[in-house]
């Protein structure tokens, strides 16, 4: 039996369970529709029209498939449908995802907390700037260069000064730069990555909080990417320093849709202080009947949310619950191992030239050639060179300072460079990563072949 016609099985077991539960009802009749099987092959045929992003040999973008109980869970549960925004539509969900953010607090750490699950990590961002403005006083927002864009965006929706902090030359947050803006800038808000998403860095978050010894200002840690790297062994000392400070951050971004096996539709937002939750005060005179015990949508800025993102991130974190060498943990490991593996026989290659070494599992190089314009189109043509070996990578457009001292390139014609880049973030990768790096030779050498 194939492991979906065995999924299947155990769906409809649960269904079955389900529809027992609701028994004393009467019975719906409805007639079979017979055209749902041909408008769902009509479907299928059409999401066919994508790349791979279930298979390891698809390492480019952040792509990760749900875990098989995460895509159970959501099918049942979405056969209620309920909506997390009140008890009213969704009482049992809402308590199952009170139940994963308090495990998500725990996993970071935090004694107290408020938080909730939200649609992903912009959404996340959103409500942990917007708390960071209500608490403050006016001032600005600052992230590094290499922070997600939606930060720069978000702060222009709230009205709030967005400055940019420049990066080290290990694509990390320059806090001395940080400092300098510190002294001269009103500021309430530092956002502090763990994990970007060009190249994985993780931003020197120890460092930035003893700097609250001097000035005032929020920490909010973006870690939509990251988040769950702290549960792994197999981090550098200084990165996991950083890691452990997130119990003094005040807010926290994570995305179960990213590394924590989920469908889409799955962020989480954190704070330390459950006071906040003042900022979030309304009435609704619709949805809140059965009170007493809190809706999550007194404590959130979306109002409706399926019930079923919870469902499914809850048996998922049954089913492989977030502990330190524990199978979730080991899943991180071995993406990290693949990225180190891979950033090692790229080392080894003369026309590839990685720009760091990975602190989590993300691997961006950069390919040898006589000019900057001329070393993108080369990266472009690799890219695709490897498609045609079915292995799927992602391009990424990288500044002149982080590629220059390379020395990949001679003559810089352009500012910025189109670099490679491969998220290695599926379990499977590390099995799979000579058969990776099998193909890109093959690409290789239809790619720089000498002409004769
Ligand atoms: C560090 C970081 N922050 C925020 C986001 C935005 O998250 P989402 O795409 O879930 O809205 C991403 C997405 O890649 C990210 O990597």
């Amino acid at each position: 039996m194939s492991a979906t016609s065995r999924e299947l099985e155990i769906l409809n077991a649960a269904f079955q369970r389900i529809h027992a539960g609701f028994e004393a009802f009467p019975a719906i009749t409805s007639q079979p529709d017979n055209e749902l099987s041909d408008v769902l092959l009509r479907l299928a045929e059409r999401l066919t029209d994508n790349d791979p992003y279930h298979h390891p040999l698809y390492c480019g973008q952040m792509l990760k498939p749900p875990h098989p109980v995460a895509r159970l869970a959501y099918s049942l549960a979405m056969w209620l449908n309920p909506n997390n925004h009140a008890l009213d539509g969704g009482r049992a969900t809402s308590r199952l995802e009170r139940e994963c953010v308090s495990d998500i607090a725990n996993m970071i750490g935090w004694d107290t907390h408020l938080g909730h699950l939200c649609g992903g990590g912009t959404m996340a961002n959103f409500e942990g700037l917007w708390v960071a403005r209500e608490c403050g006083d006016g001032g600005a927002i600052l992230a590094s260069q290499q922070a997600h864009y939606t930060h720069q965006r978000l702060s222009a929706v709230l009205g709030v000064p967005f400055h940019a902090i420049p990066i080290n030359a290990r694509g990390q947050m320059d806090v001395d730069q940080l400092e300098s803006i510190l002294q001269r800038e009103h500021v309430d808000t530092v956002v502090v990555t763990l994990g970007t998403t060009a190249v994985g860095a993780v931003d020197p978050l120890a460092d930035v909080l003893a700097l609250r010894h001097k000035y005032s200002f929020r920490v909010h840690v973006d870690a939509a990417y990251g988040g769950y790297f702290t549960l792994t062994n197999n981090l550098e000392a200084a990165t996991c320093r950083h890691f452990e400070s997130v119990t003094e951050a005040d807010s926290f971004a994570i995305d179960p849709h990213k590394h924590g096996l989920q469908p889409y539709g799955c962020g989480c937002i954190l704070f330390r202080d459950p006071q906040v939750a003042r900022h979030y005060l309304h009435d609704s005179p619709y949805t809140y009947y059965t009170s007493e015990e809190m809706h999550l949508g007194e404590i959130s800025l979306e109002c409706s949310r399926a019930g079923a993102a919870a469902a499914a991130l809850w048996a998922t974190m049954q089913h492989l619950p977030l502990e330190r060498e524990g199978e979730f943990a080991k899943g991180l490991e071995s993406g990290r191992r693949a990225a180190l593996g891979l950033h090692a026989w790229l080392t080894s290659q003369e026309l590839f030239h990685p720009l760091l070494q990975p602190e989590l599992d993300i691997v961006v190089w950069a390919v040898e050639a006589a000019s900057a314009s001329e070393s993108s189109r080369r990266a472009r043509q690799f890219f695709e060179a490897a498609q045609q070996e079915q292995v799927y990578l992602a391009l990424a457009t990288m500044p002149r300072h982080l590629v220059e001292p390379l020395n990949a390139i001679t003559n810089w014609d352009a500012p910025t460079v189109t670099c490679l880049r491969s998220t290695m973030m599926k379990p499977e990768h590390e099995e799979w990563l000579p058969e990776i790096i099998e193909r890109l030779e093959r690409a290789m050498a239809t790619t720089f072949a000498e002409p004769d």
